[in-house]
């Protein structure tokens, strides 16, 4: 599995750092208001997916779940979340986190890409799917198999990693996972806006993510995609342990949405996403008037988050969508 940009973010947190550039980000993890900050956007996200797909006490799908995000999160709200992923070691993954969580109303099952989804028709009263469709071979083929195995009127939730938001000078970009003191893997993104796709490649170096960074200094390259000259990585080729690409298509909202229509759901509804409004809210309420614990900030994000997910969002900012079926 290639992870993605935000996905990166959100689930490595301070392992996973862009290699001296995206000094946005930088800055974001060095600020201690980061992992509060981050705590409410994953708060008002999970609340998103829990009210757009209807889903209290229902019995919901995740498609995608990775680590079990969001089904950990939104089981406690669910009767039954069914989360379904390509990868076997995910699913293990998933499954030993809700033990871990001592969550008991998650069940994590494996479906090879590509194949059917292992569930009957109208089985499900909401799907949710988080950056997990534009990963499947054949994004058309999953829509269709979301749309199937939902209930009438059922609600497929969906949020996705369009490329817009890399436009003007973060179209190539490398990260760096530092995977313990003596490892490192190099992602390349090339991205293709306007195809709708990015090619990414995943070099895992026998090298710790200081040593990449020393080196690169040390040769006078820039620190970013332009320094890895085909020299350079000709010298680095005795420390790879593994190399993959692949390609990933990326649809914009507006594609996204056609697909949808075109797999069978009868209403589109592009809206606004309640993990975005909770990160602007947390930066616009002062620190004082932060609720202390999670379960406040939750109280206080719920009512918020069942309006901002019912506001029609414009289709080129590539929100979050409700596909009705
Ligand atoms: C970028 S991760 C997103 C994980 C999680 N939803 C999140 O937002 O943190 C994409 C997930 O989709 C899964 N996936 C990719 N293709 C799939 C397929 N055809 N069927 C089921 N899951 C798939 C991957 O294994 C991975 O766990």
């Amino acid at each position: 599995m290639f992870l993605t940009g935000l996905h990166l973010v959100r689930s490595l947190g301070h392992r996973c750092l862009p290699l001296l550039g995206r000094k946005g980000i930088l800055r974001r993890l060095a600020n201690t208001g980061h992992d509060e900050r981050w705590h409410w956007v994953d708060r008002g996200q999970i609340l998103d997916f829990l009210f757009a797909t209807r889903g209290a006490g229902k019995r919901l799908l995740d498609f995608g779940p990775g680590d079990g995000w969001p089904s950990l999160g939104v089981a406690r709200f669910a009767g039954v979340v069914v989360g379904v992923d390509a990868s076997a070691r995910r699913v293990e993954v998933c499954s030993q986190n809700a033990r871990r969580l001592g969550i008991s109303n998650a069940k994590f099952v494996h479906a090879p890409a590509g194949t059917p989804l292992p569930f009957g028709d109208a089985t499900f009263d909401g799907v949710m799917a988080a950056s997990s469709v534009e990963q499947t071979p054949d994004p058309k083929f999953t829509l269709r198999e979301l749309c199937r195995v939902l209930k009438p009127d059922g609600r497929l939730r969906i949020g996705y990693e369009a490329l817009g938001v890399y436009r003007n000078g973060k179209e190539r970009e490398i990260w760096v996972l530092g995977i313990d003191d003596r490892t490192c893997r190099l992602v390349f993104y090339d991205r293709h806006i306007d195809e709708e796709r990015a090619d990414q490649y995943g070099l895992t170096l026998a090298m710790s993510r200081k040593d990449v960074a020393d080196l690169l200094r040390s040769e006078g390259c820039p620190c970013n995609y332009e320094g890895f000259t085909v020299d350079l990585l000709e010298r680095l080729r005795p420390r790879i342990l593994d190399a993959r690409a692949c390609t990933l298509r990326h649809p914009c909202g507006r594609t996204l949405a056609e697909w949808l229509t075109e797999a069978g759901f009868s209403e589109v509804i592009p809206s606004h996403g309640g993990g975005p409004f909770a990160g602007r809210l947390f930066s616009n309420l002062p620190q004082e008037r932060r609720p202390r614990s999670l379960e406040a900030v939750e109280d206080l994000l719920a009512p918020l988050v069942k309006a901002v997910i019912d506001m029609p969002a414009p289709i080129d900012t590539d929100p979050m969508i409700t596909a009705v079926k």
